[in-house]
């Protein structure tokens, strides 16, 4: 059994893209620069935007923090996106979700140029990558298929099981893999909450990606042996005996499934970085498009 290191693979990554935004600063360029918005205080919010921006500076990124109380209204926070997407310094912005009940997320990500959405979560690119067309894709997903290619685990021909339809993780993500591509080429199962026989299904897996936010839902008896397991999970459980009050869980109860597997990752380490360093990426490819 190998544990897939996220964090290792981020570290080799955010290297690569310092040597190239070295490159562009040498040859009299300006720097990439992403815009994060946050609303409100969700503290695990808070967390991964200051991780966020603390991955940005490691690369030469240029990130700017734009903060709202949570007593914004959708209207502003529309007008607040209307100004980003008009704002020529700003290669790429995210907004940090969830929002507050009160907004919907669907008309503020909609609402992204798509040329700077660097979450791939517009209408155009979510149409664009299910189409197979150059895109900028979500970065979990993106994070992921980075993390297989270079385990040199494929995809081709795999039965890939994904747990969790969220449009951030779930949706793209079968999505990509079930594209004529090298690395896509699988055959896709996406299963949710409403999944009848889980288990069965589980079990015919190559490969398991578990997005349901959900701790522990995978466990032993679902995984067949040589599978590759996927852990998107990263849940706060209150944990009276840690310093912070709680640990991060992952979807998966990683000490029973490990033992049967040939690839799985840990949480934390696993995936999250991989998240973060594909928004840096995805930074890198806006910064192109504004050129
Ligand atoms: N909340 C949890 N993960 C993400 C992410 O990747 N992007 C945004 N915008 N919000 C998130």
């Amino acid at each position: 059994m190998t544990i897939l290191n996220g964090k290792q693979i981020a570290a080799e990554i955010r290297s690569e893209l310092k040597t190239r935004i070295d490159a562009l600063r040498s040859q009299g360029k300006r720097a990439p620069k992403l815009g994060i918005v946050i609303v409100g205080h969700n503290p695990a919010s808070e967390t991964y935007v200051t991780n966020k921006i603390k991955a940005c500076s490691e690369v030469g990124i240029d990130a700017v923090k734009i903060a709202f109380e949570d007593t914004i209204s959708e209207k502003e926070l529309l007008e607040e996106v209307a100004k980003l997407n008009a704002d020529t310094t700003i290669d790429g912005f995210i907004v940090q979700l969830p929002l507050p009940s009160h907004i919907d997320e669907q008309v503020i990500t909609s609402a992204i140029d798509y040329r700077k959405d660097v979450d791939g979560l517009t209408p155009e690119n979510v149409g664009r990558a299910a189409k197979g067309l150059p895109c900028i894709v979500s970065a979990t997903p993106r994070g992921i298929r980075e993390l297989l290619h270079r385990y040199q685990i494929t995809t081709d021909g795999k039965h890939i099981v994904v747990i969790g339809r969220s449009n951030i993780v779930g949706k793209p993500m079968a999505s990509l893999l079930m594209q004529k591509h090298a690395q896509g080429n699988a055959t896709v199962t996406l299963c949710h909450s409403h999944t009848g026989h889980l288990k069965d299904i589980c079990r015919t897996a190559d490969i398991i990606i578990v997005a349901a936010g959900h701790p522990n839902l995978l466990t032993a008896d679902m995984v067949r042996d040589g599978a590759t397991v996927i852990d998107v999970g990263i849940t706060r459980v209150e944990d009276k005996t840690t310093e912070k009050g709680y640990r991060l869980c992952g979807d998966v109860n990683f000490d029973e499934v490990a033992p049967k597997c040939a690839y799985i990752t840990p949480v934390p380490g696993g995936v999250g970085p991989m998240t973060i360093v594909s928004l840096l990426q995805n930074t890198l490819q806006a910064y192109g498009y504004s050129k």
